[in-house]
C-alpha cells in the first residue's frame, strides 16, 4: 500500500487517542494532524467507547470542529489541570523539543499543553529535525500589533549570529496581516544556522517588550508518536 502523508498523520493521531480514557480532561490540538485525533475522539464518544470526556480546544478552529462533532468543551479557567493533550508539531528535535505555530495557534496551544500532565505529540516522519530551526521553515513569534515592525527588527538583531531573517505573516488571499485568535500578529523567523541553547534563546525572545510568545516548545512533550512508511515509533522522555 502507498500511504499518503495524510494517512501517516491519521495513523499517529489514532495511536495517540488510544491513551484517552473515559473521564479525562483532554487538550485538543490544532492543525491537519490534530484534526484526525479530534475526529477519532468524537467517533469513540458516539460509539459509547469513551464517556465523560471534557475537551479543551487550543484554537477557535478546533473549537468549531469539536462543537460540530458534539464533544463537550471547557477551558483552563474551569479545568486548570488537563490530563492529556494531543497535538501536532512543525518540527521535533531529538530531545523532543518542538517548533509549533505554523497554523498560528501557538499561544493557546502552549497555555494548554503546559498545563497538561501528559502531552503526546503526533507527527509524520517529515517533521523530524536534527535541531530546532533545522527544517529551514519558519519559527513563529506572536507579537502585539503595535509597532510590529520594531519588534521584527529587534528579533532579527537578537539572532544576527544565526543569520536570521524575519517577516510579518500575511494572508495569501489579500496580503493583509494574519491575525491570531488573540488579536495579535505573527512574525516568522528563519535561521541560516543553529540558534544554539534553546532556553537562552527563549528567555531572550520573551524579554523583549511587545512579544507575546514564541513557537519553541522546550521540554513540554512527554512523548512523540512518529508515523512513517515503515511503521510507528514512539519516543518518550
Ligand atoms: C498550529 O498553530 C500548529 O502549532 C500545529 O499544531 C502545527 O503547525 C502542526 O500542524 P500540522 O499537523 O497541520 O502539520
Amino acid at each position: 500500500v502507498n500511504l499518503t502523508q495524510d494517512d501517516l498523520k491519521k495513523i499517529a493521531a489514532y495511536k495517540a487517542v488510544e491513551h484517552v480514557k473515559s473521564g479525562m480532561v483532554v487538550g485538543l490540538g490544532t492543525g491537519s494532524t490534530a484534526k484526525h485525533a479530534v475526529d477519532r475522539i468524537a467517533h469513540l464518544l458516539q460509539q459509547g467507547k469513551l464517556k465523560d470526556i471534557v475537551g479543551i480546544p487550543t484554537s477557535t478552529k478546533t473549537h468549531e470542529q469539536a462543537v460540530s462533532l458534539g464533544i463537550p468543551l471547557s477551558n483552563l479557567d474551569s479545568h486548570p489541570v488537563v490530563d492529556l493533550a494531543i497535538d501536532g508539531a512543525d518540527e521535533v528535535d531529538p530531545e523532543l523539543n518542538l517548533v509549533k505555530g505554523r497554523g498560528g495557534s501557538l499561544l493557546r496551544e502552549k497555555m494548554i499543553e503546559s498545563a497538561s500532565k501528559k502531552f503526546i505529540v503526533i507527527v509524520d516522519e517529515s517533521k523530524l529535525v536534527n535541531y530546532v530551526g533545522g527544517s529551514r521553515l519558519a519559527m513563529p513569534v506572536e507579537v502585539i500589533p503595535f509597532c510590529w515592525n520594531h519588534s521584527l527588527t529587534r528579533l532579527v538583531s537578537l539572532f544576527a549570529y544565526a543569520g536570521c531573517v524575519g517577516e510579518l505573516r500575511k494572508y495569501a488571499e489579500n496580503g493583509e496581516a494574519f491575525v491570531t485568535d488573540n488579536g495579535n500578529y505573527i512574525i516568522d523567523l528563519y535561521f541560516e544556522k543553529d540558534i544554539g541553547d534553546l532556553k537562552e534563546t527563549s528567555d531572550a525572545i520573551l524579554r523583549l517588550p511587545g512579544i507575546v510568545e514564541h513557537g519553541m516548545f522546550i521540554g513540554l512533550a512527554t512523548s512523540v508518536i512518529v508515523a512513517g512508511v515503515d511503521g510507528v515509533t514512539v519516543k518518550s522522555k
